[in-house]
Protein backbone atom coordinates (compact mmCIF):
# COMPACT_ATOMS: atom_id res chain seq x y z
CA UNK A 1 0.00 0.00 0.00
CA UNK A 2 1.32 3.82 -0.77
CA UNK A 3 0.37 7.27 -0.33
CA UNK A 4 0.66 8.47 -3.51
CA UNK A 5 0.57 12.10 -4.63
CA UNK A 6 -0.93 11.60 -8.24
CA UNK A 7 -1.17 14.25 -10.98
CA UNK A 8 -4.01 14.28 -12.56
CA UNK A 9 -3.20 14.14 -16.92
CA UNK A 10 -6.70 13.63 -17.86
CA UNK A 11 -9.94 13.85 -17.45
CA UNK A 12 -13.43 13.27 -19.41
CA UNK A 13 -16.64 13.81 -19.06
CA UNK A 14 -18.74 10.90 -20.31
CA UNK A 15 -22.34 12.82 -19.61
CA UNK A 16 -24.81 12.43 -17.09
CA UNK A 17 -22.42 13.07 -13.97
CA UNK A 18 -19.94 10.12 -15.20
CA UNK A 19 -16.16 11.20 -15.02
CA UNK A 20 -12.57 9.73 -16.18
CA UNK A 21 -9.44 10.61 -14.70
CA UNK A 22 -6.17 9.46 -15.51
CA UNK A 23 -3.89 10.28 -12.70
CA UNK A 24 0.17 9.41 -12.83
CA UNK A 25 1.03 7.70 -9.90
CA UNK A 26 3.80 5.57 -10.97
CA UNK A 27 4.18 3.24 -7.07
CA UNK A 28 0.20 2.46 -7.19
CA UNK A 29 -0.03 1.50 -10.85
CA UNK A 30 2.76 -0.53 -10.47
CA UNK A 31 1.53 -2.46 -7.66
CA UNK A 32 -2.46 -2.28 -8.79
CA UNK A 33 -4.39 -5.67 -10.20
CA UNK A 34 -7.67 -6.12 -11.56
CA UNK A 35 -10.25 -5.31 -8.74
CA UNK A 36 -8.39 -3.32 -6.41
CA UNK A 37 -9.76 0.23 -5.48
CA UNK A 38 -8.21 3.36 -4.03
CA UNK A 39 -9.13 5.44 -1.08
CA UNK A 40 -8.74 9.58 -2.69
CA UNK A 41 -8.53 12.59 -0.64
CA UNK A 42 -11.22 14.66 -2.66
CA UNK A 43 -9.66 18.08 -1.61
CA UNK A 44 -6.59 19.43 -0.21
CA UNK A 45 -8.46 20.67 3.31
CA UNK A 46 -9.49 18.39 5.90
CA UNK A 47 -13.62 19.24 4.42
CA UNK A 48 -14.59 16.36 3.89
CA UNK A 49 -12.18 14.57 6.60
CA UNK A 50 -12.70 10.98 5.00
CA UNK A 51 -10.93 9.48 1.23
CA UNK A 52 -13.55 8.65 -1.18
CA UNK A 53 -13.15 4.80 -2.06
CA UNK A 54 -12.77 4.16 -6.13
CA UNK A 55 -12.28 1.11 -8.22
CA UNK A 56 -9.18 1.28 -10.23
CA UNK A 57 -10.46 1.03 -13.78
CA UNK A 58 -7.10 0.16 -15.78
CA UNK A 59 -3.51 0.64 -14.23
CA UNK A 60 -1.20 1.23 -17.55
CA UNK A 61 2.20 2.12 -15.00
CA UNK A 62 3.06 4.96 -14.61
CA UNK A 63 -1.17 5.86 -15.09
CA UNK A 64 -4.07 4.62 -13.22
CA UNK A 65 -7.69 5.21 -14.38
CA UNK A 66 -10.67 6.29 -12.24
CA UNK A 67 -14.18 6.24 -13.75
CA UNK A 68 -16.58 7.39 -11.23
CA UNK A 69 -19.99 8.74 -11.05
CA UNK A 70 -21.03 12.28 -9.87
CA UNK A 71 -23.12 11.00 -6.29
CA UNK A 72 -22.57 13.77 -3.78
CA UNK A 73 -19.96 16.52 -2.13
CA UNK A 74 -17.02 14.17 -2.27
CA UNK A 75 -17.41 13.42 -6.00
CA UNK A 76 -18.74 16.85 -6.62
CA UNK A 77 -15.11 17.85 -5.55
CA UNK A 78 -13.19 15.35 -7.82
CA UNK A 79 -14.86 16.39 -10.56
CA UNK A 80 -14.40 20.06 -10.36
CA UNK A 81 -10.33 18.89 -10.79
CA UNK A 82 -8.39 20.09 -13.49
CA UNK A 83 -5.11 18.45 -15.31
CA UNK A 84 -1.96 19.35 -13.64
CA UNK A 85 -3.78 19.01 -9.97
CA UNK A 86 -2.45 16.92 -7.55
CA UNK A 87 -4.56 14.38 -5.71
CA UNK A 88 -3.57 12.27 -2.09
CA UNK A 89 -4.31 8.65 -3.10
CA UNK A 90 -3.93 5.72 -1.05
CA UNK A 91 -3.75 2.44 -2.63
CA UNK A 92 -3.82 -0.09 -4.24
CA UNK A 93 -6.42 -1.67 -1.49
CA UNK A 94 -8.43 -5.00 -0.75
CA UNK A 95 -8.03 -8.35 -2.94
CA UNK A 96 -8.34 -8.34 -6.28
CA UNK A 97 -10.44 -11.17 -8.70
CA UNK A 98 -8.58 -14.78 -8.69
CA UNK A 99 -6.67 -15.79 -11.83
CA UNK A 100 -8.23 -19.18 -13.70
CA UNK A 101 -5.98 -19.86 -16.38
CA UNK A 102 -7.99 -21.59 -18.86
CA UNK A 103 -11.66 -20.98 -17.70
CA UNK A 104 -14.11 -19.59 -19.75
CA UNK A 105 -14.91 -16.71 -17.54
CA UNK A 106 -18.80 -14.43 -17.58
CA UNK A 107 -18.19 -11.17 -16.35
CA UNK A 108 -21.47 -9.77 -15.16
CA UNK A 109 -21.38 -5.54 -15.15
CA UNK A 110 -24.52 -3.44 -13.63
CA UNK A 111 -23.80 0.57 -14.73
CA UNK A 112 -20.43 1.51 -13.11
CA UNK A 113 -19.98 -2.32 -11.93
CA UNK A 114 -18.17 -2.36 -15.00
CA UNK A 115 -15.06 -0.76 -13.26
CA UNK A 116 -13.08 -3.55 -11.59
CA UNK A 117 -14.14 -6.16 -14.52
CA UNK A 118 -12.61 -3.80 -17.17
CA UNK A 119 -8.93 -4.19 -16.06
CA UNK A 120 -9.80 -8.24 -15.97
CA UNK A 121 -11.05 -8.17 -19.26
CA UNK A 122 -8.25 -6.06 -20.62
CA UNK A 123 -5.44 -8.10 -19.22
CA UNK A 124 -6.86 -11.53 -19.68
CA UNK A 125 -9.03 -11.75 -22.71
CA UNK A 126 -6.31 -12.67 -24.97
CA UNK A 127 -5.50 -15.55 -22.93
CA UNK A 128 -9.17 -16.89 -22.15
CA UNK A 129 -12.31 -16.89 -23.09
CA UNK A 130 -14.40 -14.30 -21.98
CA UNK A 131 -18.13 -13.23 -22.11
CA UNK A 132 -18.91 -9.99 -21.19
CA UNK A 133 -22.67 -9.15 -20.14
CA UNK A 134 -22.88 -5.47 -19.61
CA UNK A 135 -26.18 -3.48 -18.61
CA UNK A 136 -27.85 -0.53 -17.34
CA UNK A 137 -31.13 1.36 -17.08
CA UNK A 138 -29.70 3.53 -20.48
CA UNK A 139 -27.62 4.10 -22.96
CA UNK A 140 -25.88 7.24 -20.51
CA UNK A 141 -25.33 4.63 -17.73
CA UNK A 142 -23.60 2.11 -20.48
CA UNK A 143 -19.68 3.65 -21.35
CA UNK A 144 -16.65 2.69 -22.76
CA UNK A 145 -18.24 0.74 -24.73
CA UNK A 146 -15.76 1.06 -27.75
CA UNK A 147 -12.64 0.35 -25.48
CA UNK A 148 -14.80 -2.95 -24.79
CA UNK A 149 -15.45 -3.48 -28.44
CA UNK A 150 -11.31 -3.07 -28.75
CA UNK A 151 -10.66 -6.00 -26.97
CA UNK A 152 -10.45 -9.87 -27.77
CA UNK A 153 -13.81 -10.97 -25.98
CA UNK A 154 -15.52 -13.91 -26.81
CA UNK A 155 -18.74 -12.62 -26.69
CA UNK A 156 -20.37 -9.06 -25.37
CA UNK A 157 -24.17 -9.12 -24.22
CA UNK A 158 -25.60 -5.62 -23.75
CA UNK A 159 -28.65 -4.82 -22.22
CA UNK A 160 -30.75 -1.57 -20.97
CA UNK A 161 -34.17 -1.37 -19.39
CA UNK A 162 -35.14 1.09 -21.53
CA UNK A 163 -33.82 -0.44 -25.35
CA UNK A 164 -31.59 2.79 -25.58
CA UNK A 165 -28.94 0.80 -26.22
CA UNK A 166 -27.72 -3.15 -26.73
CA UNK A 167 -31.00 -5.02 -25.73
CA UNK A 168 -34.22 -4.34 -23.84
CA UNK A 169 -34.57 -5.37 -20.59
CA UNK A 170 -32.29 -6.11 -17.41
CA UNK A 171 -29.60 -7.52 -17.57
CA UNK A 172 -30.33 -10.65 -15.22
CA UNK A 173 -32.99 -11.59 -17.92
CA UNK A 174 -30.12 -12.26 -20.05
CA UNK A 175 -28.15 -14.80 -17.87
CA UNK A 176 -29.97 -17.97 -17.79
CA UNK A 177 -29.80 -17.81 -21.72
CA UNK A 178 -26.05 -16.95 -22.02
CA UNK A 179 -25.34 -19.69 -19.54
CA UNK A 180 -27.35 -22.42 -21.16
CA UNK A 181 -25.32 -21.16 -24.64
CA UNK A 182 -21.95 -20.16 -23.23
CA UNK A 183 -21.57 -22.54 -20.95
CA UNK A 184 -18.95 -20.31 -18.49
CA UNK A 185 -16.46 -22.14 -15.43
CA UNK A 186 -17.07 -19.23 -13.59
CA UNK A 187 -18.67 -16.02 -13.20
CA UNK A 188 -17.20 -12.66 -12.21
CA UNK A 189 -20.02 -9.87 -11.32
CA UNK A 190 -20.25 -6.04 -9.68
CA UNK A 191 -22.98 -3.77 -9.58
CA UNK A 192 -26.03 -2.41 -7.38
CA UNK A 193 -26.77 -4.88 -4.10
CA UNK A 194 -30.06 -5.67 -6.07
CA UNK A 195 -28.34 -7.10 -9.01
CA UNK A 196 -25.82 -8.74 -7.18
CA UNK A 197 -28.71 -10.01 -4.71
CA UNK A 198 -30.92 -11.82 -7.98
CA UNK A 199 -27.61 -13.15 -9.34
CA UNK A 200 -27.22 -14.89 -5.88
CA UNK A 201 -30.49 -16.30 -6.30
CA UNK A 202 -29.96 -17.51 -10.11
CA UNK A 203 -26.46 -18.91 -9.71
CA UNK A 204 -27.00 -20.86 -6.45
CA UNK A 205 -27.82 -23.70 -8.27
CA UNK A 206 -25.54 -23.86 -11.08
CA UNK A 207 -22.07 -26.01 -10.62
CA UNK A 208 -19.90 -22.56 -11.53
CA UNK A 209 -17.32 -20.45 -9.31
CA UNK A 210 -18.84 -17.22 -8.76
CA UNK A 211 -17.53 -14.42 -7.69
CA UNK A 212 -18.57 -10.78 -6.60
CA UNK A 213 -17.14 -7.38 -6.44
CA UNK A 214 -19.15 -5.76 -3.41
CA UNK A 215 -18.96 -1.77 -2.26
CA UNK A 216 -19.63 -0.47 1.29
CA UNK A 217 -19.37 2.63 3.32
CA UNK A 218 -15.35 3.34 3.89
CA UNK A 219 -13.67 4.99 6.77
CA UNK A 220 -10.05 4.04 6.47
CA UNK A 221 -9.59 1.65 3.61
CA UNK A 222 -7.42 -1.08 5.35
CA UNK A 223 -9.42 -2.47 8.06
CA UNK A 224 -9.14 -0.93 11.13
CA UNK A 225 -12.23 1.31 11.44
CA UNK A 226 -14.90 -1.69 10.85
CA UNK A 227 -17.46 0.75 9.00
CA UNK A 228 -17.40 -1.35 5.85
CA UNK A 229 -18.48 -4.59 7.23
CA UNK A 230 -21.03 -7.04 5.91
CA UNK A 231 -22.99 -10.02 6.84
CA UNK A 232 -21.57 -13.21 5.55
CA UNK A 233 -23.53 -16.29 5.39
CA UNK A 234 -22.09 -17.89 8.55
CA UNK A 235 -23.33 -14.75 10.23
CA UNK A 236 -20.12 -13.57 10.97
CA UNK A 237 -18.86 -10.12 9.28
CA UNK A 238 -16.55 -9.25 7.07
CA UNK A 239 -14.62 -6.21 5.94
CA UNK A 240 -14.87 -4.93 2.52
CA UNK A 241 -11.72 -3.13 2.24
CA UNK A 242 -9.22 -5.81 3.05
CA UNK A 243 -11.24 -9.24 3.03
CA UNK A 244 -12.87 -8.11 0.12
CA UNK A 245 -13.61 -6.40 -2.14
CA UNK A 246 -13.65 -9.62 -4.06
CA UNK A 247 -15.34 -12.48 -2.47
CA UNK A 248 -16.83 -15.95 -3.75
CA UNK A 249 -20.95 -15.22 -4.13
CA UNK A 250 -21.86 -18.00 -1.56
CA UNK A 251 -19.73 -16.57 0.88
CA UNK A 252 -22.65 -13.22 1.48
CA UNK A 253 -25.76 -13.40 3.29
CA UNK A 254 -27.79 -11.71 0.54
CA UNK A 255 -31.35 -9.54 1.50
CA UNK A 256 -34.16 -12.53 0.51
C1 LIG B 1 -14.49 -0.57 -2.96
C2 LIG B 1 -15.31 0.54 -3.59
C3 LIG B 1 -15.09 0.88 -4.91
C4 LIG B 1 -15.85 1.90 -5.49
N1 LIG B 1 -15.59 2.19 -6.79
C5 LIG B 1 -16.29 3.19 -7.39
C6 LIG B 1 -16.00 3.53 -8.73
O1 LIG B 1 -15.11 2.95 -9.37
N2 LIG B 1 -16.72 4.54 -9.29
C7 LIG B 1 -17.71 5.20 -8.60
O2 LIG B 1 -18.36 6.08 -9.16
N3 LIG B 1 -17.98 4.89 -7.32
C8 LIG B 1 -17.29 3.91 -6.69
N4 LIG B 1 -17.56 3.61 -5.39
C9 LIG B 1 -18.60 4.38 -4.68
C10 LIG B 1 -18.01 5.74 -4.27
O3 LIG B 1 -17.04 5.52 -3.27
C11 LIG B 1 -19.12 6.64 -3.70
O4 LIG B 1 -20.05 6.94 -4.72
C12 LIG B 1 -18.52 7.94 -3.20
O5 LIG B 1 -17.73 7.68 -2.07
C13 LIG B 1 -19.62 8.91 -2.83
O6 LIG B 1 -18.98 10.03 -2.25
P1 LIG B 1 -19.69 11.45 -2.19
O7 LIG B 1 -18.98 12.27 -1.18
O8 LIG B 1 -19.86 12.03 -3.54
O9 LIG B 1 -21.14 11.06 -1.70
P2 LIG B 1 -21.74 11.29 -0.27
O10 LIG B 1 -22.14 12.71 -0.14
O11 LIG B 1 -20.87 10.67 0.78
O12 LIG B 1 -23.03 10.38 -0.44
C14 LIG B 1 -23.97 10.65 -1.51
C15 LIG B 1 -24.70 9.37 -1.87
O13 LIG B 1 -23.78 8.37 -2.32
C16 LIG B 1 -23.95 7.17 -1.57
N5 LIG B 1 -22.64 6.59 -1.27
C17 LIG B 1 -21.69 7.13 -0.51
N6 LIG B 1 -20.64 6.29 -0.38
C18 LIG B 1 -20.96 5.19 -1.08
C19 LIG B 1 -20.30 3.97 -1.32
N7 LIG B 1 -19.10 3.69 -0.79
N8 LIG B 1 -20.90 3.05 -2.10
C20 LIG B 1 -22.12 3.31 -2.63
N9 LIG B 1 -22.81 4.46 -2.43
C21 LIG B 1 -22.24 5.38 -1.66
C22 LIG B 1 -24.61 7.60 -0.28
O14 LIG B 1 -25.39 6.56 0.24
C23 LIG B 1 -25.45 8.76 -0.70
O15 LIG B 1 -26.71 8.33 -1.17
C24 LIG B 1 -16.84 2.59 -4.76
C25 LIG B 1 -17.05 2.25 -3.41
C26 LIG B 1 -16.30 1.23 -2.85
C27 LIG B 1 -16.53 0.88 -1.43
S1 LIG C 1 -13.10 0.90 5.85
FE1 LIG C 1 -12.16 0.87 7.76
S2 LIG C 1 -12.16 -1.25 8.25
FE2 LIG C 1 -12.95 -1.19 6.24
Amino acid sequence: MQDESGRIEETRCLGENYYLLKINTPLIAREAKPGNFVMVRVSPSLDPLLRRPFGILQSDPPHIWLYFQVKGRGTTLLKNHQCGDRLDILGPLGNFFPELPGKKILLIAGGRGIVPLFGYAKTHAAQQPLVLLYGGRSAADLHLLAELGAMPLHKSHIFSEDGSCGEKGLLTSGLEKIITEQRPDATMACGPEAMLAALAKMLKAKKMENYVSLEAMMGCGFGVCHSCVVTAADGRYRKVCDEGPVFPLEEIRWPT
